[in-house]
């Protein structure tokens, strides 16, 4: 078993960022909004901005009210879609209750849309026509081709259903010419559709859910999941260690998409940026 070591993927990757940035005559800009003071968004926010930073990308960390009203934030989101220094907007998800995020969403240009989550991306992303690409399944993709697996033909099971992860992961996997089968906690027979996967993608948010006699001997295993036990211990959605009796490849967590997400982020930046130019 080896591990696919997030970190370093990473770290190689905000690296070679950081040395295109060097050669431009302007900074990349992103501006990152915050609605609340959610602990595990302020975490996020403020990880993307210290990545930001290192690289070299001008950044705006922009924290506003837990009730901010749907129209001042709308009003933002035009501002920064109207400021040339910016170059990417990314609005932390979840937003509190009161506020819609697919219109705020929708908001956003689509050139400067570096989750990849406007319809217009989303839809590029269908056609396999994508150049701004929701992060975590982008992630995903190049921390599967550091392993020289070729994905054609190859069964890949994808357990989670989600507009952020799931839904763009199944189809990223589609466009490498993989065979698809994308599950949710509801699947009948999960276990046996894993059994088939060459690669396994989980992303369904339920601690240690995937069992390790469910992976076939030589699976990747990709592990999105990030669950907080009773006893602080942060777990993928897969059981680690009973997995990787089985698995080729497996995922750490953390350390393993988690860091990949934020770097695919500069990723998309620096493509905006290009883009805009
Ligand atoms: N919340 C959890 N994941 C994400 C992400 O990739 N982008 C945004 N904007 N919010 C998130």
């Amino acid at each position: 078993m080896k591990i696919i070591d997030g970190k370093k993927i990473a770290q190689d990757l905000r690296n070679d960022i950081a040395k295109k940035v060097g050669k431009l005559d302007r900074a990349p800009g992103l501006a990152v909004i915050l609605v609340g003071d959610d602990p595990a968004s302020a975490v996020y926010v403020r990880n993307k901005d210290n990545a930001c930073k290192e690289v070299g990308f001008y950044s705006e960390k922009i924290n506003k009210p837990a009730d901010i009203t749907q129209q001042q934030l709308l009003d933002e989101i035009e501002r920064l879609n109207n400021d040339d220094k910016i170059d990417g907007i990314l609005v932390q998800l979840p937003l509190p209750a009161h506020l819609d995020a697919n219109l705020v969403i929708e908001t956003i240009s689509p050139e400067k849309d570096v989750d990849g989550f406007h319809s217009e991306n989303i839809g590029k992303l269908m056609q396999n026509k994508a150049y701004l690409r929701p992060c975590t399944p982008k992630g995903v993709m190049t921390m599967l081709a550091t392993t020289g697996i070729d994905l054609v033909g190859k069964n890949c099971v994808v357990v989670g259903a989600s507009n952020i992860v799931g839904r763009p992961m199944a189809m990223e996997l589609l466009n490498a010419r993989a065979t698809v089968t994308i599950c949710n906690s509801r699947t009948t027979d999960l276990s046996g559709k894993l059994r088939q996967a060459d690669v396994v993608v989980a992303a369904v948010g339920i601690a240690q859910m995937i069992q390790g006699d469910w992976i076939k001997p030589g699976a990747v295993v990709i592990d999105v999941g990030i669950n907080r036990l009773d006893s602080g211990k942060l777990v993928g959605d897969v059981d680690f260690d009973a997995a990787s009796v089985n698995a080729a490849w497996i995922t750490p967590v953390p350390g393993g998409v988690g860091p990949m997400t934020i770097a695919t982020l500069l990723e998309n930046t620096l493509t905006a940026f290009e883009n805009r130019k």
